[in-house]
Formats: structure tokens, sequence, C-alpha cells
């Protein structure tokens, strides 16, 4: 099932995701939906606050983007904690399905560590580096409530300011379906 992708200014986005308790949710549907409608979508991350659900859950697959070190990388992350994130601060162009047509180059640190567990309730302890953490970031941020809007500078926002309204308005072009908050 290919959900609607709720855009920039929704609340969701900016509340802190619950924790999974495991049975409360099936989670193997679950994520086989997220999978879908992020192919739909062609994006490599999506949390469950994208699609409604303020739950600590996401999903990714960089495998399509013929990216070196993203081959095989496709995984569903239930209940994630960022133990660690270290080494160099790096810029990338980071763009999010919640905030179509905007990227923007962020700063994040080069190395992390995580807890999770998968669709299978395994938990995992795992390091991650380069494009895999920094997509794992991006994703872990949703559950916290956070956007990558929110790491630009102030006077960056202010640029961006009409182009996030017209996306909160539903005024953006997607061509995946979309939840717009003042729609
Ligand atoms: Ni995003």
């Amino acid at each position: 099932m290919i959900y609607p992708i709720v855009m920039y200014g929704d609340p969701v986005l900016k509340q802190k995701a619950e924790e999974l308790e495991q049975g409360s949710v099936d989670v193997m549907q679950l994520s086989e939906d997220m999978f879908e409608t992020m192919y739909n979508a062609n994006g490599v991350g999506l949390a469950a606050p994208q699609i409604g659900k303020s739950i600590r859950m996401f999903v990714v697959d960089g495998s399509a983007t013929e990216e070196p070190g993203l081959e095989d990388f496709k995984k569903v992350f239930i209940n994630p904690q960022m133990l660690e994130e270290v080494g160099r601060e790096w810029p990338y162009e980071e763009g999010c399905l919640s905030i179509p047509n905007i990227r923007e180059d962020v700063l994040r640190n080069e190395v992390i560590v995580m807890d999770y567990y998968d669709e299978e309730w395994n938990k995992h302890r795992e390091e991650f580096d380069g494009l895999q953490a920094r997509i794992i970031q991006h994703e872990y941020d949703h559950i916290e409530g956070v956007l990558f809007t929110d790491h630009l500078s102030p006077f960056k926002r202010r640029v961006l300011k009409g182009k996030l309204l017209n996306i909160s308005k539903g005024k953006v072009k997607a061509d995946y379906p979309i939840k717009a908050p003042l729609k």
C-alpha cells in the first residue's frame, strides 16, 4: 500500500515519535508499505512520521542510487538509539520527500554507532559511516521531530520561507501522493 507523504508544516513532523512495543504494530506489513511508498517516490529513506505515524521506525534502501557503499544498503530500523556520532563533520546536499524540490548542504559527523531492532525484532549494534551514516542520521532526525531545514542557518531558512509555505499549502510539484497540512 502506498501512503501519501506528509508535507513540511504538518505537526507530526515536529513531534518526538513514540517507541514501538513488540506486537503492537505489524512491522512486517508496515515496513513493506513504507518501502513501497518510498520506492514510488524514488527516495532512499522514509520515516514513519512522514506517513503520519508518530512511531520510532524508518526504512532505507540506497541500492538504486548506484553510489559506492550503498549497493546492499536496505534495512528496517525499529526503536533505534543513536549511541555515538563522531568523526569529522562533512557537508552533503540533502533532500527530503516531505520537502520536495529543495536541496541544501547539511553538516553531519562521518561515523555513527546505533542500536536498533530489525523487522524480525532482532537486536543489532552497528557502526555506519559515509553515506550510510548520512541517510540514517537524516531519518533518525525525523523520529526526533527534526528536519534537515532545522540544520540550516537562520538566513538560509529565511530565504526558503516562501517555498516552504507553498509546500505546506500543497503548491508543489511532486510525482507521488502528498498530504499537505494547509491544503
Ligand atoms: Ni526526510
